[in-house]
């Protein structure tokens, strides 16, 4: 289903508001200035939604086309394009102290792809990936492959959707519990945590994959989630109240 554009989203652009009380030709005006931003930014989504279904926005492409959107309307204009309904309410899968779903900022995520660096050559794996909008995300503006573990099964469901829908998107939706999961997916390079849980569960799959990072480099995106201290890794992000990302350096020439 095609979401409506409900007009609910922010504009970053636009007149000056004065602060006495505007007449009803500003009003109209200002009206009309907010609908073309509108109307501008859906025909945009549309187009580059186009483009992905004939498989031609490769990821300088399609960066080119978010990064041109104003970076307050960039969440919008990628659930437009991405044909994202409202998520679905967490479910009764969700276990006690596992944190429901709500999805990573579009900025924040193009934060992630340039301080952890990521090419077409890793393979990108969102620890609780909810409706994958984050993995789709990533696979677009980098081309890595993509999987996204999921405990709640409608909303892996959401996921598998929306790789019916686009299927040039490279992304593997899995349903089950991450703690279990994330230290099997060897191939995984990168780890993205938009905080889906912490304490014992988090200290577990580190552990878990301190076993993948003694075979290869892999780095560690943490989203509004303190990560607990490990020696094998080192910070490899500037430092930031929202966004860390972690190197390992189990295999580093000694020094
Ligand atoms: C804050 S949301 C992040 C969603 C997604 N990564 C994003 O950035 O858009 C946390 C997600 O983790 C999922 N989750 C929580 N505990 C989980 C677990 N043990 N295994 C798999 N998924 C889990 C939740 O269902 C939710 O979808």
């Amino acid at each position: 289903m095609t979401p409506v554009w409900d007009g609910s989203y922010r504009c970053t652009a636009g007149p000056a508001r004065s602060r006495h009380q505007p007449d009803i030709t500003e009003t109209v005006d200002e009206l009309r200035y907010a609908r073309s931003v509108d109307d501008t930014l859906r025909a945009s989504a549309e187009r580059m939604r186009s483009l992905l279904v004939a498989k031609q926005a490769p990821p300088d492409v399609f960066r080119a086309a978010l990064t041109s959107v104003p970076a307050l309307e960039r969440d919008a204009w990628v659930d437009h394009v991405l044909e994202l309904d409202p998520p679905p309410e967490d479910g009764p899968e969700l276990p006690r102290g596992c944190v429901p779903y709500l999805p990573c900022a579009v900025d924040v995520l193009l934060r992630v792809v340039d301080y952890a660096r990521v090419q077409g050559t890793d393979v990108f794996v969102d620890v609780g990936s909810g409706v994958g909008r984050a993995a789709a995300l990533v696979h677009l503006l980098t081309g890595a492959p993509a999987i996204g573990l999921e405990i709640q099964p409608a909303l892996a469901l959401a996921s598998r959707a929306l790789t019916e829908r686009f299927s040039a998107l490279r992304f593997s939706p899995v349903i089950g519990d991450a703690t279990v999961l994330a230290g099997s997916i060897t191939i995984g390079s990168i780890f993205f945590f938009y905080c889906p849980f912490s304490g014992d569960r988090l200290d577990k799959v580190l552990d878990d994959l301190e076993q993948i990072a003694r075979t290869r480099e892999i780095r560690i995106c943490c989203v509004d989630l303190p990560l607990p201290l490990r020696p094998w890794l080192t910070l490899a992000s500037p430092p930031a109240p929202d966004l860390a990302v972690y190197r390992s350096t189990l295999l580093d020439p000694p020094a």
